[in-house]
Parts: C-alpha cells; sequence; structure tokens
C-alpha cells in the first residue's frame, strides 16, 4: 500500500492506502459530519457482518448508538473511518479506553472488502494511535468461530481466552513493531492528533 496525504477543498484531509488487490481506500478520524455516512455504511453491511460486529443481531442502529460512535474525545475513545474513492464509508477501527493502559478494540469492514488487508493496516493506525496515548494493550471480543477476526488478532500477537457464552476474548500487547511498516504512519498521526487538538 502506497500512502499519500491529501485535502481537496473543504473534504477532510485522507490517507489514501492501497490494499492488497490494488483498490485505493482513504483513512481519516471518523467525526461527528459522519452519522448519514456510518448509517450507510452499516447497511451496506452483510446480516453476517454487522453480528460478527455486535455479538448479536443487529438490524439497525438507534439515533443514541449513531451519536456515541461518531461523538469521540479522540484520545481515550478513537476511531479510524475509511471511504473509498467514491465517498462510500466502507470501514470503522475503533478503541475505547477501558482502563489506564488498556482499551477494547472492535473493527467493521464492509465485506466487499475482507481480506485485503485493510483489517491489519487498522489495526496497525489504531495501535500506534492508542500508543500515543497510553494504551498498551488491546482487548477484542468476537464471536466463538470469527476466524477472519482471530487470524487478525493472532497476527497482533495476541493470547486468547477459552470462549466464554459464545464468544472469544483476545488481548494483544502494542509494541511499535506492529505499526512499523504502516505506509503513511506519520501522516495518519498528523490526522489523529489534529482530531484530538479539535476535540
Ligand atoms: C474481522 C475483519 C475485521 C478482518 O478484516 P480483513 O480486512 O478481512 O482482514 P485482513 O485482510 O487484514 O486479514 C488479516 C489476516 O487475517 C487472515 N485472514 C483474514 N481473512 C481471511 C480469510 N477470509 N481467509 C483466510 N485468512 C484470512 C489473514 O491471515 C490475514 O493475514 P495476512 O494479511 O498476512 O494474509 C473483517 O472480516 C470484518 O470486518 N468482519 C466483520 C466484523 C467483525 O467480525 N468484527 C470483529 C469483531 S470486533
Amino acid at each position: 500500500m502506497t500512502p499519500s496525504p491529501s485535502s481537496i477543498g473543504t473534504r477532510p484531509a485522507t490517507v489514501t492506502l492501497r490494499l492488497r488487490d490494488d483498490r485505493a481506500v482513504r483513512v481519516r478520524p471518523l467525526m461527528r459530519s459522519d452519522r448519514e455516512q456510518l448509517i450507510e455504511g452499516f447497511r451496506d453491511l452483510s446480516e453476517d457482518s454487522r453480528y460478527q460486529r455486535f455479538l448479536s443481531p443487529t438490524a439497525r442502529l438507534s439515533g443514541r448508538q449513531v451519536t456515541y460512535l461518531t461523538e469521540m474525545d479522540y484520545i481515550d475513545h478513537f476511531a479510524w473511518g475509511v471511504e473509498s474513492t467514491d465517498g462510500a464509508g466502507i470501514a470503522i477501527a475503533r478503541y475505547v479506553r477501558t482502563g489506564r493502559d488498556v482499551a477494547e478494540a472492535a473493527f467493521t469492514i464492509n465485506d466487499a472488502f475482507h481480506g485485503c488487508g485493510l483489517g491489519w493496516r487498522l489495526l496497525q493506525a489504531l495501535a500506534m494511535v492508542a500508543a500515543e496515548h497510553g494504551i498498551r494493550r488491546f482487548e477484542m471480543t468476537m464471536l466463538a468461530g470469527n476466524k477472519s477476526m482471530e487470524r487478525l488478532a493472532r497476527k497482533a500477537g495476541a493470547v486468547f481466552e477459552q470462549p466464554d457464552g459464545g464468544t472469544t476474548r483476545a488481548e494483544a500487547a502494542l509494541p511499535p513493531e506492529i505499526w512499523s511498516d504502516l505506509p503513511g504512519a506519520a501522516e495518519l498521526l498528523c490526522l489523529a492528533a489534529a482530531a484530538a487538538r479539535a476535540g
């Protein structure tokens, strides 16, 4: 993937990443103004992806959920949003601090973009920002049998707890090696820092 930071007119600044299949996607911190894009992106997900992400059948998001998912302080709660080149919301990677140096991380990628390395790039970018804010570990909760998420967590060196009531928990330490080959890392950090300053 090759990065290229861009900001055109009033469009928010993004970093462009190229996926394994050569498609380009644009990454930036998710914003309050992304409510509609988030709702549409959720609608575009398969039933299975919604289920895997929210750990139960979820047909729609309530207004309160959308507010929670789009209004962040970018320090204890941060999310990267990803859009395709035609502006559709295709992925979100989020952490929410749950302790002094630990956060829960969650990933949602449009089905048409699974298996192209986007999950890994987002995990790298999310870990990098989290570490800037003193977070040393990610906890990740997934439905037992979510092989893609298990593989993603395993790639980050996660250790797994035994499945409990249908869910599996993974915990990964966040050493800098995780994002050492992330294209556009410096540009992504700038975008994250600007979002935190703007609050
Ligand atoms: C889980 C999820 C985030 C994975 O994202 P992804 O972009 O498909 O994952 P990647 O392509 O980055 O793959 C990461 C690693 O997992 C493995 N992997 C992922 N999908 C795979 C598949 N279908 N078959 C085999 N291996 C796969 C690969 O080993 C890959 O490592 P590699 O890059 O060295 O090949 C994505 O499938 C998703 O959004 N699912 C729906 C929501 C969800 O399940 N969220 C998890 C709960 S928070």
